[in-house]
Parts: structure tokens; C-alpha cells; sequence
């Protein structure tokens, strides 16, 4: 069982890749002082280590890089390949595996650290598998071809030769699998608020949902 803090906001969000949640979620989890986590950075991490240590990869090996895992662990430059993302994507269709994962992030999303008032999680199950009972979901998303030119920008910077149109078909190639897969696909739920920022910039999307949570809170008598 794991331990619950009461009386925290907690925020859901659910995106293809690229769609621009992880910008917008650490801009609202600033703003309402909340811990956040981009679990996607997980499934990364576990793929760059599959592809350091091929030898050593097994799922011992997992639990105990995973047991230790530290944010720093998660910010490596490594974890934002275009092949690490690929490989991330498959893995992450591991049932196992996926398991390990689950209960680090439940602990983030309901046990974060005492100075946070509360967490946000983004990634493909957040808002119906690890915080079904979030205050807010989102389902973030923006068209193909928005969401390839902003990753095809951010990849440029860490490798010059890539290119828009390989970006733009491994993009499609992840939404593919992240949306049909059995286990944990992406879905948009009933209950999420549909955001879509093809026409947005960042401040636009911050705003919007910024507007919506202060509503609600409003409303609740929490703001
Ligand atoms: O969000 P990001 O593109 O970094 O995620 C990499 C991959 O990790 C995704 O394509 C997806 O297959 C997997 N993932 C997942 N569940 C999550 C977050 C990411 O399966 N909650």
C-alpha cells in the first residue's frame, strides 16, 4: 500500500507525442506549486539502459536502477533521442515492466514531497490508470504534422542530421502503436478536457487551462 498525503491537487494529463504537454504541465505545476513528473522520462530511461547495458538488461537489473531512480536520473540529455523515444515505446508495451513503473508513479502522484501542495503526471494512462480520481484531467493533443515540426525542432539541436520527414514517420509510427496497443494505451476519457494546441503558443495553452483549474477552485472555495 502506499502512502496518501490528503488535501492535494492532483492533475492528469494524457498526450500524443510531441502535443506540447510536458512545456505545459511544468509551466501549471510551477504556478500551483505541484510536483511534476513526465512519466514518459521513465519509460526513456529504462529504454537507454536497454540500450547501454544489453547484457545486463533483465528485470532485476530494473528494479534495482529503479529503486534509486533520482529526477536527475531523468533530465540526462540522452533520454531525448529519437531512438531511445522509439525504443521507450516498445518497451513500454512490456506488462512487467510496466508494473515496476506503476508504483513509482503512484507514489509521486499521491505522495509528493511535503513542499509541493500536489502533483501533475503526464504521459498515455495517467488519467485513467495511475490517477483515475484526479481534481483535473486533460487530454493534450495537436495535428501531425504541428506536433513533428516542434519535435523535429527540438531534435535538431541535439542531432544536426535528422530529419523533418524521419521525424514526422517515427512520430506516426508512436502514435500508432501508443494508441492501438493492449496494454495502457493512449485514450482520451469521458472525464478529460480536451485541449488542442495547434493553434496555440505556450502561454495561450497555460492561460486556457489555468482558467479552467481556478474555476473549479473557485467554485470549491480553494483559491
Ligand atoms: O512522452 P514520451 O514521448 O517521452 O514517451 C515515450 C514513450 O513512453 C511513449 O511513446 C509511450 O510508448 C511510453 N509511455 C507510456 N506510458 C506513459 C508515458 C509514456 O507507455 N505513461
Amino acid at each position: 500500500m502506499i502512502k496518501k498525503r490528503s488535501n492535494i491537487l492532483k492533475i492528469a494529463i494524457d498526450s500524443p507525442a510531441a502535443a506540447g504537454a510536458g512545456t505545459i504541465a511544468k509551466a501549471i505545476s510551477k504556478h500551483y506549486k505541484l510536483f511534476y513528473l513526465d512519466t514518459g522520462k521513465i519509460y526513456r530511461y529504462i529504454a537507454y539502459l536497454k540500450i547501454k547495458f544489453p547484457r545486463k538488461f533483465n528485470y532485476k537489473f530494473i528494479k534495482s536502477k529503479i529503486k534509486f531512480l533520482k529526477m536527475k536520473d531523468l533530465s540526462k540529455k540522452s533520454l531525448l533521442s529519437d531512438k531511445v523515444g522509439n525504443e521507450a515505446s516498445i518497451i513500454s508495451q512490456n506488462k512487467k515492466l510496466r508494473k515496476i513503473v506503476h508504483l513509482i508513479q503512484l507514489n509521486y502522484a499521491y505522495n509528493p514531497p511535503k513542499k509541493y501542495k500536489g502533483s501533475c503526471l503526464d504521459g498515455r494512462d495517467i488519467t485513467y490508470n495511475i490517477i483515475p480520481d484526479a481534481d483535473f484531467k486533460f487530454y493534450i493533443t495537436a495535428n501531425i504534422t504541428t506536433r513533428a515540426k516542434r519535435r523535429f525542432k527540438e531534435l535538431k539541436a541535439i542531432n544536426k542530421k535528422i530529419t523533418y520527414k524521419e521525424v514526422l514517420k517515427s512520430i506516426k509510427k508512436r502514435d500508432k502503436s501508443d494508441l492501438n496497443r493492449k496494454i495502457a494505451p493512449l485514450k482520451k476519457t469521458i472525464d478529460s478536457l480536451l485541449i488542442n494546441t495547434t493553434n496555440l503558443n505556450k502561454r495561450a495553452c497555460f492561460l486556457k487551462i489555468k482558467k479552467i483549474i481556478d474555476r473549479k477552485l473557485i467554485v470549491n472555495g480553494n483559491l
